[in-house]
C-alpha cells in the first residue's frame, strides 16, 4: 500500500534545501520534517534522531558519517542527483541502508552544457559578449577562436554521460576516443587505455567520469601537460577529478589552451586566479540545472522513496564501486 494511503505516513527528514515542488509533494506523500528549520540541528537529532526511517538529501551536499549515526533507524537515503562522492558509504553499506539517487534523467543537459562549454572557450563566445557590453567592438575587432567541428574529442570517463557527449560530437564530425577503468563494449570510438596518451592525442578533452577517492586528481599536472597548448579542457564531472592547482598555473602560463568548467574542488570557492583570464569560461555547477531536468530528478527521488516503502526496493540504487 502506497505511503499516501496509510493513515500512519513514514517519518521522513529532509537535509538541506530541495526544489520547491519537490518540497511540498514530499509532505503531502511523508511526515517530513525539514533540518534546516532547526536552529539548533544536533540538539534536534540528539533528541529526535531515532524517529525517522528515510532521509531525503542530494548530490551536491551530501550525507557524512555524523548524519548516518544520528539516525539510528535509518533504512533508505533518496539523494537529489547522479553523484554520490558525498554519501558516506562506509556507513550506510555496513548497516544495510537502501541508497538511491537520479541517473539518466540528466544525461542530455549535462551532456548539452559540455558542448556549451567547449564551443564557448574554443569560440570564445562569453568573452566576445564581454566585448561587446565593455563597447570594445567601437573602436577593435575581437580575437579570432578556435575551430571545433572535425577535431578530436578525448573523453575521460564513456559512462552514460560520457556517450551522450560522444553522440553530440558525431554531429560536429568529430573523432571521438575515451579513458576509463575498461573498454565499453559496443561503442564505435576508440579505448585508449593511458589518460596521458588520450591528453597528448586531443584537441579537447572532457571530464564525465564519477567524482570521489578512485578520481581524485586523476587530471594531473602530467595529464595537462601532455594536453599542451592548443588543447582545451572541459569539466562537468567533479572538481576533485582535476589537481586545480597545477590547472589553475596551466591556464596562467597558457600552457594549456582554455578551459571551460562547471565544477570546483572547493565550491563555491573558484580560484581567484582565474577570474580575470579570458580562456577560462566559469560556471556555477549548472549541468543539470533546466526545468525539466531538475523536474525529472525530483520526480525520481519520489519514485526511489515510494518504490522502496511499498515494493522493499529502489528504482534507481547507487552502485557503490566494488
Ligand atoms: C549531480 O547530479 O550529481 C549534479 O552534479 C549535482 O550535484
Amino acid at each position: 500500500m502506497s505511503a499516501s494511503l496509510t493513515s500512519t505516513k513514514h517519518r521522513i527528514l529532509q537535509h538541506g534545501p530541495l526544489l520547491p515542488s519537490l518540497e511540498a509533494q514530499l509532505a503531502h506523500d511523508f511526515d517530513l520534517h525539514r533540518l534546516t528549520d532547526e536552529a539548533d540541528p544536533q540538539a534536534y537529532l540528539h533528541t529526535h534522531g531515532g524517529e525517522f526511517i528515510g532521509l531525503v538529501a542530494s548530490a551536491a551536499i551530501g550525507v557524512d558519517a555524523a548524519l548516518v549515526d544520528a539516525l539510528p533507524a535509518l533504512r533508505v537515503i533518496s539523494s537529489f542527483g547522479v553523484g554520490f562522492d558525498k554519501l558516506d558509504a562506509s556507513r550506510t553499506v555496513p548497516r544495510g541502508i537502501a541508497v538511491g539517487h537520479t541517473p539518466d534523467v540528466l544525461n542530455d543537459c549535462v551532456a548539452d552544457l559540455a558542448f556549451a562549454l567547449m564551443l564557448d572557450v574554443a569560440r570564445g563566445v562569453s568573452a566576445a559578449e564581454r566585448f561587446v557590453r565593455r563597447s570594445d567592438w567601437l573602436t577593435g575587432r575581437a580575437p579570432l577562436g578556435t575551430r571545433v567541428s572535425g577535431k578530436r574529442l578525448g573523453i575521460v570517463g564513456l559512462g552514460r554521460i560520457g556517450r551522450a557527449i560522444a553522440k553530440r560530437a558525431v554531429g560536429f564530425d568529430m573523432e571521438v576516443a575515451y579513458s576509463g577503468r575498461s573498454q565499453v563494449d559496443g561503442v564505435p570510438y576508440a579505448f585508449e587505455p593511458s589518460l596521458t596518451a588520450l591528453a597528448e592525442w586531443a584537441d579537447f578533452l572532457v571530464v564525465a567520469v564519477a567524482g570521489g577517492v578512485a578520481t581524485r586528481h586523476l587530471v594531473s599536472r602530467d595529464v595537462l601537460t601532455a594536453l599542451g597548448p592548443k588543447g582545451f579542457l572541459v569539466n562537468v564531472a567533479r572538481g576533485t577529478v582535476i589537481d586545480e592547482a597545477a590547472l589553475v598555473e596551466a591556464l596562467v602560463q597558457r600552457r594549456i589552451a582554455g578551459a571551460g568548467l562547471d565544477v570546483f574542488e572547493n565550491e563555491p570557492q573558484v580560484p581567484q586566479a582565474l577570474m580575470a583570464l579570458d580562456n577560462v569560461v566559469l560556471l556555477p555547477h549548472i549541468a543539470s540545472g533546466t526545468h525539466e531536468t531538475r523536474q525529472a530528478m525530483a520526480d525520481l527521488v519520489l519514485t526511489n522513496l515510494h518504490s522502496f516503502f511499498d515494493k522493499g526496493r529502489l528504482q534507481c540504487a547507487v552502485p557503490w564501486p566494488l
